[in-house]
């Protein structure tokens, strides 16, 4: 039975631990570039088996929410060669989770960008903006054949994070963003071969992993879903074809040897545990934001060998060395919810490490 502080392969990288700090968007990258103190906020956490950065678009467009990182400009990729140099320097191992937004964005974030989405419907909600949430505009439906720059955006910025020294990339494919607004039947309405069975739903997830691998090795490529998460109006209602159309993604990428799948599902799910195994490789599971990951559930999805990897948000967010405290059954940090999203040191830099 594995512990969660044994080692792990995962593709192209050896993980000391079985503890991956979860991608949380923090808001903290003024004019989209991760500064001094995302530099110090992930080298922080380098003891993690491995890091997941925050959603961070791979193009201007893939933008939603205020000040969230990018992975399309020198600028940017200068940021994120400081982030990887201190993380690694650290000794630890980080991938850049690639998040295009599609409609859940708004121009005022973004300097007036289009907002693009597989069928042009609003989502539901508003979206923070400088000037207060306004409510998120009816996106411009893509025409079949914009569909190669959308995955040409994500090649680039996976070879850009590559290239930048991270270790890989996550592709996200989670949490009601544009490739799982294309997954879902309630967010695309298409009649071209990118919607309505679940194959075509799935097409675009399977084309962005498999040209992402082939640009910067599948060993250095995971890929994150959230079947049935009904979130951000990507609303998955019906189980059998909620299973067509994640048994078809995994179908379209399972021959690649990604690094890993990461699923943020309840685990136990036999539709999960179906995925993992048709998958074939490291398996890493997060339970959502219901509640939060503790050890001991952490450790029981391995000691029921539900997953391979344990993907845990909120406590690495307030824990910088919750590795160390979890083996030490040490006290926590409590995350404060209020510093989540935006602001500066305060709830990103300043939670204590256990000697102070
Ligand atoms: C502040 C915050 C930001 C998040 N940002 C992202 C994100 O950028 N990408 C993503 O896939 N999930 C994101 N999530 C979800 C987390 O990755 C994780 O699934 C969730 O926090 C539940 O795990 P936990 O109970 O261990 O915190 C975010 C969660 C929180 C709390």
């Amino acid at each position: 039975m594995a512990s969660l502080f044994d080692p792990l392969t995962v593709g192209a990288m050896e993980l000391p631990n079985r503890l991956v700090m979860a991608p949380l968007t923090r808001n903290r990258s003024r004019g989209t570039v991760p500064g001094d103190l995302a530099v110090e906020y992930y080298a922080q956490r380098a003891s993690a088996g491995l890091i997941i950065t925050e959603g961070s678009q791979p193009s201007a467009r893939g933008q939603g929410y205020l000040d969230t990182p990018g992975f399309h400009s020198d600028e940017q990729l200068a940021g994120w060669r400081r982030v990887a140099d201190a993380v690694h320097g650290k000794g630890g191992r980080i991938v850049a989770q690639l998040m295009h937004a599609g409609r859940i964005a708004h121009p005022d974030n973004t300097g007036g960008q289009e907002i693009i989405a597989p069928s042009p419907i609003p989502a539901p909600g508003e979206m923070v903006t400088a000037d207060g949430s306004k409510p998120h505009p009816e996106p411009r439906e893509l025409r079949t054949e914009e569909m190669p720059d959308v995955v040409a955006e994500f090649v680039t910025a996976a070879r850009n994070a590559v290239d930048a020294g991270l270790d890989g990339v996550e592709v996200h494919g989670a949490n009601g963003y544009l490739l799982h607004q294309f997954l879902s039947p309630a967010s695309n309405q298409r009649t071209d071969e990118y919607g309505g069975s679940p194959l075509n739903r799935a097409r675009l997830v399977v084309e962005v992993v498999r040209a992402v691998a082939d640009e910067i090795g599948a060993d250095r490529v995971g890929l994150r879903l959230s079947p049935a998460h009904n979130i951000q109006g990507c609303d998955e209602t019906d189980p059998g074809d909620v299973e067509a159309t994640y048994t078809a993604v995994v179908a379209g990428i399972a021959d690649l040897g990604l690094a890993y799948l990461s699923v943020l599902a309840q685990p136990r799910l036999d539709l999960v545990q179906r995925l993992r195994k048709d998958f074939g490789g490291p398996f890493l599971a997060n339970d959502g934001f219901g509640v939060v990951t503790t050890k001991a559930t952490a450790q029981a999805l391995l000691d029921e060998d539900a997953a391979d990897g344990v993907v845990v948000g909120r406590p690495f967010l307030a824990n910088p060395d919750l590795v160390r405290r979890w083996e030490l059954d040490a006290e926590l940090n409590e995350p404060n919810p209020a510093t989540f999203y935006g602001g500066g040191a305060e709830g990103y830099t300043d939670y204590p490490f256990l000697d102070g």
